[in-house]
């Protein structure tokens, strides 16, 4: 133990089609990103180990004795789903964090040191692995929207891309590599406030608010045989399908009231390009995405992408399906994200 670097990674995701929906049991599909964040933990030969979350900021050093004096005991434990109130006290206490520490960082680091003294040093994850990687993330999304579906951490977990439906996921077969942007508005949102809203509208007028789920459920499944006819027979007919199955969505998003002057502005950009957008996830600001059809030369995707930076966006451009959460070799990484990982 401890002895190796451990590195590994974890997808980017997005809501294709079903947000907010998907609370009401209604389908979503969720899709990875080839954007992945990154975590290292690096032993020394000064005797100590260090942590690195570059993409939160966190960077911890322990002493490699400190961390073995933990390792046994945890160990030998059985059921690793949730941490005794005995370990938890050794954890913090290991963890060695300032009183000053952010709540999210402390528990960020908590819950590494956890998951690590419990499955990490293993070379290879089993599926009862990454079952209990994706239960871990499902409580940090907890944290931060009260009630959530289990639809991110899933996708997170698995990769590819994911029908989720009342608690049951699947992988869709065979669906095709889609390039997208995915541009953050930066307008700040709360998840929370943003699912109880619609929880309300739809106590409220249950009659027009039920449907437009209904619909957006509708919008979903004929994604997902959009997709699958795609992935066996693609055709530049079925790119018309899915911006039109966008576009509406949008437009009941808008209905449900999770839509914000950014996103609209962010659709407007696109659509004066051809290229269609929605928002994904809670919306309410935070992130939309947009469509890149095959064809479409790089400049004009330059500009799309310059327009929205204009607009004081972030936009990156990447492509849909990748791996879900994976261990790395230290040699395996590109320099970029070693950088990243040293520069801290
Ligand atoms: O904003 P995000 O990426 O956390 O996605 C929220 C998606 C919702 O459907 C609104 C909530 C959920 O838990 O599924």
């Amino acid at each position: 133990m401890l002895s190796e670097v451990l590195l590994v990674s974890a997808p980017g995701k997005v809501i294709l089609h079903g947000e907010h929906a998907v609370v009401h049991g209604k389908v979503a599909l969720a899709v990875s990103l080839n954007l992945r964040t990154f975590l290292r933990l690096q032993p020394h030969s000064n005797g100590k180990v260090d942590l690195s979350l570059p993409n939160i900021g966190i960077k911890r050093a322990w002493d490699v004795a400190r961390l073995q004096s933990l390792d046994t005991s945890f160990l030998e434990q059985g059921d690793v789903t949730t941490p005794t109130s005995e370990q938890v006290e050794k954890l913090k206490e290991v963890a060695g964090l300032p009183d000053d520490c952010a709540v999210t960082e402390r528990l960020a680091v908590l819950a590494f040191l956890y998951l690590y003294l419990s499955i990490c040093r293993k070379q290879r994850w089993t599926k009862e692995d990454l079952e209990l990687i994706n239960k871990w993330a499902f409580q940090g999304e907890r944290m931060i929207h009260g009630n959530p579906s289990g639809v991110d951490n899933a996708v997170s977990t698995w990769g590819g891309a994911l029908r989720y439906h009342q608690g049951k996921i699947s992988s869709l077969k065979r669906s095709p590599a889609l390039l997208i942007l995915l541009t953050n508005t930066k307008v700040p949102r709360n998840t929370r406030a943003l699912v109880a809203g619609v929880r309300n509208r739809l106590l409220k007028f249950p009659e027009i608010v039920a449907p437009l789920l209904t619909s957006i459920d509708a919008i979903s499944l004929e994604c997902e045989r959009v997709l699958g006819e795609m992935g066996e027979a693609p055709a530049p007919e079925q790119y018309l399908v899915l911006e039109e199955l966008i576009d509406m969505n949008q437009h009941h998003l808008n209905a449900l009231g999770v839509g914000h002057a950014s996103l609209d502005q962010l659709c407007q950009v696109t659509r004066a390009r051809g290229l269609h957008s929605k928002l994904t996830g809670a919306g309410g600001g935070g992130c939309g995405i947009t469509l890149l059809k095959p064809g479409l030369e790089q400049p004009e995707v330059e500009a799309t992408k310059q327009a929205l930076t204009s607009c004081g966006f972030d936009c990156l451009e990447t492509s849909i399906g990748a791996p879900g959460v994976s261990i790395h070799s230290a040699t395996s990484l590109d320099s970029r994200v070693q950088q990243a990982l040293d520069g801290l």
